[in-house]
């Protein structure tokens, strides 16, 4: 049992939802914000308010080392082999529809294959879908064992001397399983294909070593890692970057315009093009900081101790569906469920009126609801700031919805 109140450092959980404390418990859908992000990104606008690689005075240059900083920051999480591996986005969805964009439109044609997981969120499989339609390549998906985990002979099927792209997420935003990276980058590299990360679920929980997975484009965003909304970050592996040609162009990214030619800037400034998001890196910066001072260990032991809680209480309910793995090894910090007879949204609507916030939905995995024949599920998911009480309320309030139901 950790001695220190994580609580007090986030605002947003002294507030009231419906007259009731708030119980968050859609961290999958977005994390909230730390004190120390919030004061950075005020602090940003208020002191040091600049834009950056432009100016040479002196403010100029010192959002440029906060900006920079952030940069290194990011490349010694993910143990990047190098800084210019990391750069900026909006999102997870932007860093992959640049994937798709760039390598994508550069190396896959008509006959190719795409191989993708069955529990894809959209952002890692529509992108995928329409480059697939555009080109005339295949687009094929690897199922899922019994339990909910990746099918991984499955998978040693689907990837085959035509693949070119295998695009997986680490870890699921519905069956709380984690994905076996490393090997399915062996199964893509043995035939020559390109592995492409969605590291969505996974930065905030885990710690994440890019080159021990053998990822070649790994992708997250900072909104989930208690930073911003409106950062992304992607990786990419430097012998690919080289190979590719921005999907955008305009300020920052050159180094040389002439009237009809044009020179581009180094990786990762290459990448960028545009005024980025300078207060919002700063915001993950800090929420990085943050997260590694309480460490990944202390937030994996809160959150198992917590999905425990979780599984246990939903699966000696009567009338309720888990899905995904019904224990709590190799069980991520989130969980879906349906109660019986009661559509998702009425039972979501029904624990907000007792200050439960949680998901439900499709939870942006269509192809995922079909291939668990449902059309939507109910998803609560922990953050290491959640305790036993949240829980509790929670499971007490899911009781009250059922029986309100049932009578
Ligand atoms: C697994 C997964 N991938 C991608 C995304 C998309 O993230 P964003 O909306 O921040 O781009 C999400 C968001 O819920 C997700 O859970």
């Amino acid at each position: 049992m950790t001695t220190i109140d994580y609580r007090q450092d986030f605002p947003i959980l002294k507030t009231r939802v419906n007259d009731e404390p708030l119980t968050y418990l859609d961290n999958a859908a977005t994390s909230q914000k730390p004190q120390a992000v919030i004061d950075a990104m005020a602090d940003f606008y208020a002191n040091g308010n600049a834009n950056v690689h432009r100016g040479v005075y002196t403010l100029a240059a010192q959002a440029t080392d906060r900006y920079e900083a952030v940069r290194d920051q990011v490349a010694q999480l993910l143990n990047a082999a190098r800084r210019e591996e990391v750069f900026f986005t909006r999102s997870t969805t932007d860093s992959l529809n640049w994937v798709v964009q760039t390598y994508g439109e550069q190396f896959v044609s008509a006959g190719d294959e795409i191989v993708v997981a069955v529990m894809e969120h959209h952002s890692n499989l529509v992108p995928w879908q329409q480059l697939a339609i555009r080109k005339g390549a295949t687009l094929k998906y690897v199922g899922l064992q019994p339990d909910g985990q990746l099918d991984l002979e499955d998978a040693r099927k689907q990837i085959t001397a035509k693949t070119k792209i295998v695009a997986v997420t680490q870890a699921s935003n519905v069956l709380g399983v984690t994905n076996p990276i490393k090997t399915l980058a062996r199964l893509a590299h043995a035939q020559h294909a390109v592995l492409v990360v969605d590291g969505a679920q996974a930065v905030a929980h885990m710690p994440v070593d890019v080159q021990a997975l053998d990822a070649d484009f790994y992708a997250f965003s900072a909104h989930k890692v208690y930073g911003p909304t409106g950062v992304g970050v992607l990786y990419g592996k430097y012998a690919l970057l080289e190979q590719l040609t921005p999907a955008q162009f305009g300020g920052e990214m050159i180094s040389d315009v002439d009237w009809q030619t044009t020179e581009f800037a180094a990786i990762p400034e290459r990448f960028e093009a545009g005024t980025p998001n300078v207060c919002g890196v700063i915001g993950l910066g800090a929420a990085l900081t943050y997260l590694q001072r309480v460490g990944f260990a202390t937030v994996q032991t809160i959150e198992k101790r917590l999905t425990a809680q979780l599984l246990d209480g939903l699966t000696q309910m009567p009338g309720i569906t888990v899905y995904g793995p019904q224990t709590v090894a190799d069980h991520g910090p989130v969980v879906a469920f349906n109660v019986e007879n009661v559509h998702g949204h009425d039972v979501a609507t029904g624990l907000d009126l007792a200050g439960v916030e949680v998901r439900a939905g499709h939870h942006c995995a269509q192809p995922l609801m079909r291939y668990l024949h449902v059309s939507a599920t109910v998803r609560a998911s922990v953050g290491f700031y959640n305790n036993e009480a949240d829980v509790e309320r929670f499971l007490t309030a899911l009781k009250s919805v059922k029986e309100f139901f049932e009578s």
